[in-house]
């Protein structure tokens, strides 16, 4: 039975690791399940996330931003996500349109109403039916990050901590979608939180 699944929080919160750790699962279970991650995957997607992640010499405008996002988005939907599902498959997507709100939202301060109808477009008009928000306080995710920054890891603290304050207000407007989990426990105990929550589902698809 199709079912989409949809992994947010901000920089270093854990969510990838935890969506890897739900699809070998449900993989294990024998439940056909795929596991995505914007921005990339698609031909079209990874050049747009070397760009939007990696440019240097260009300042994109918060739309800019907005639209590229949106762009990966529709196709990975179009050309991914929507097979899956129609297929009848439980598909786990690492970030969606849950980022852009917070991300070019709340991040960058864009209009809600405009980021609302861009990410209606992109995402097809398709909506997750659970929501998984890793939440960690910005310092700790933030340190948690090795390596390169990319563009968004380079913003200040202020632009993520209005990301955070995002996700939770998203969260609170739309309790039966979100899980919050507090990401400073345990992977084993995140793990079992998120676990609970997608056992039911599957009982009720
Ligand atoms: P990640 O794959 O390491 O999570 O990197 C994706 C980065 O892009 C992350 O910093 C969040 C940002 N992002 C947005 O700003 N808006 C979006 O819509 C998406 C999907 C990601």
């Amino acid at each position: 039975m199709p079912l989409f699944i949809t992994f947010e929080g901000g920089e270093g919160s854990g969510k990838s690791s935890q969506a890897r750790a739900l699809y070998r699962r449900l993989d294990k279970l024998a439940v056909p399940v795929l596991l995505t991650h914007e921005p990339g995957v698609t031909k079209l997607g990874k050049s747009l996330t070397r760009l939007i992640k990696w440019a240097k010499d260009t300042k994109f405008s918060p739309v800019a931003e907005l639209l590229l996002f949106n762009t990966s988005r529709a196709q990975l939907v179009a050309e991914i996500i929507k097979p899956a599902l129609d297929e009848g498959k439980v598909v786990i997507c690492d970030r969606y349109f849950d980022s852009t709100t917070a991300y070019q939202g709340y991040g960058r301060g864009l209009d809600l109403k405009v980021v609302a109808a861009a990410n209606e477009t992109g995402s097809l008009g398709l909506k997750p039916k659970l929501t998984v928000l890793l939440d960690i306080p910005v310092e700790d995710g933030l340190a948690r990050k090795k390596g390169n920054k990319d563009r968004f890891e380079q913003e200040n603290l202020a632009f993520h901590r209005r990301v955070r304050e995002g996700y939770i207000k998203l969260a609170k407007a739309e309790p039966r979608r979100w899980l919050v989990v507090d990401s400073r426990q345990s992977k084993a105990k995140i793990a079992q939180i998120i676990w609970q929550r997608v056992s039911q589902l599957l009982s009720k698809v």
